[in-house]
């Protein structure tokens, strides 16, 4: 039975990720989830599983050193799929110290970790063991309007301290893979999004604000282009490159769907419009006249669009879930899941509200 050490596993994708692999390998696998619990992770995202023999949560932060080594002293680990991390770019250019510490030094002691973990005297590694970094496109930095993608082999450029921190994560697991051989692979990914995205990143924000009446806040132009993929097809990707991925590849993860964050925001409107009965009282207030454009975000990247034709070509992962399809999945999640969400947007949510946004 493999076992899987999954960090972050609390947040967004990486919640999302433990339930596609439950569904898919059942009890024929066992995962054992190590995260902070930061503002991003919610143990509610996992409260169908938690009972599960298989599965195990650790309260830990990955910069612990002494923490992470118990976990790889007390069990046999085969897999790391590596998710935590500090995840917001408009945070990061508020405060970008945390994500320093957490993407770059966190990394560097996973890293460090399953390599004393998995490393014979002779200095290879067992079959099978393997250290799958889950990374971003925003490493690669941005792209003109009118052309261009981000292949595997563009150079990266990151701008933000995120991405800037995502970046020196990466180059620090491609430095372990080209000095010790180590047995990884980085995934970099485009924008997900999905059930159980916080209400901090563009669409869950756009879908509570509507459903309350509030204003939708657009930054600059509205004319930046993200290429958005369903989260779990990018669950499905990250198992894919773990079973069928070349030991020390990088893989880009993208849907093939790019679209000015204008145009999100307009189809969440008329989803949300389509979707509500005439009944419901919120219906009448969700029109284009809440969209609200404010400053723009510092640096902010024009376009991100990656080409995933390596994934394809290699392993035979294509994205399958159509932005219309996967928008009202979402929608309805968040229809269904009303108090999760006043759960999150309890509390510290506000204060960050109020301090990002005026509107
Ligand atoms: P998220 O912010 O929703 O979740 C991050 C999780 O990591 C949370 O559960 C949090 O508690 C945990 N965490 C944070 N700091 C920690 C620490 N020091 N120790 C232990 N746990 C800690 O993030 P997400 O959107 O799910 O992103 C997951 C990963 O995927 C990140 O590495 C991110 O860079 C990458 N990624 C995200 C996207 C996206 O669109 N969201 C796209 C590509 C790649
Ligand atoms: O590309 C992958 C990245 O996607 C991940 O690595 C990051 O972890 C993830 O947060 C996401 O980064 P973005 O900055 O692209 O996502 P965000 O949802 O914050 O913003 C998407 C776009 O929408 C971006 O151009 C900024 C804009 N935006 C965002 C918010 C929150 C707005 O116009 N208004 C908003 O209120």
């Amino acid at each position: 039975m493999r076992t899987y050490l999954v960090t972050g596993g609390a947040g967004f994708i990486g919640s999302n990720f433990i339930h596609y692999m439950f569904n898919k390998y059942g009890d024929d696998i066992r995962i054992i989830n190590v995260d902070k619990l930061t503002y991003a992770g919610n143990l509610e995202n996992l409260k169908d599983i938690e009972d599960r023999k298989n599965y195990t949560f650790v309260r830990a932060d990955i910069t612990d050193a002494a923490a992470i080594e118990q976990i790889f002293m007390k069990n046999d680990i085969d897999v790391v799929v590596h998710f935590a991390a500090e995840s917001h770019v408009d945070r990061s250019i508020r405060n970008p110290e945390v994500f320093v510490k957490t993407n770059v030094l966190g990394t560097l002691v996973m890293l460090n970790n399953a390599k004393a973990s998995w490393e014979k005297a002779d200095g290879t590694y067992p079959e099978g063991k393997k250290f799958l970094h889950v990374s971003t496109d925003e490493v690669y930095g941005s792209l003109e309007e009118d052309g261009g993608y981000f292949y595997e082999t563009t150079p990266y450029a990151p701008h933000s301290p995120y991405s800037a921190s995502k970046a020196s994560s990466d180059m620090l697991v491609k430095s372990y893979m080209d000095t010790y051989k180590f047995p990884a692979n980085i995934t970099n990914c485009s924008n997900n999004y999905g059930p159980y995205q916080f209400p901090e990143k563009l669409i869950p924000l756009i879908i509570n604000n509507a459903l309350h009446g509030k204003k939708l806040p657009v930054y600059g132009d509205g004319k930046n282009v993200r290429d958005w993929l369903y989260v779990m097809d990018h669950a499905k990707a990250i198992d894919m490159v773990i079973n069928e991925g070349k030991l020390f590849e990088t893989y880009n993860v993208g849907g093939h769907n790019e679209k000015q964050n204008i145009e999100i925001i307009k189809i969440i409107i008329e989803t949300l419009r389509e979707m509500l009965p005439d009944s419901d009282p919120r219906k009448a207030a969700i029109t284009e006249d809440l969209i609200t454009y404010v400053e723009d975000r510092k640096g902010h990247d024009r376009r991100y669009a990656i080409a995933p034709d390596k994934i394809k070509s290699e392993i035979g992962w294509e994205p399958e879930t159509m932005f219309k399809d996967g928008i009202k999945l979402t929608i309805k999640w968040y229809f269904e899941h009303e108090d999760w969400m006043k759960n999150v947007t309890s509390g510290d949510y506000m204060n960050y509200y109020s301090q990002m946004y005026s509107v």
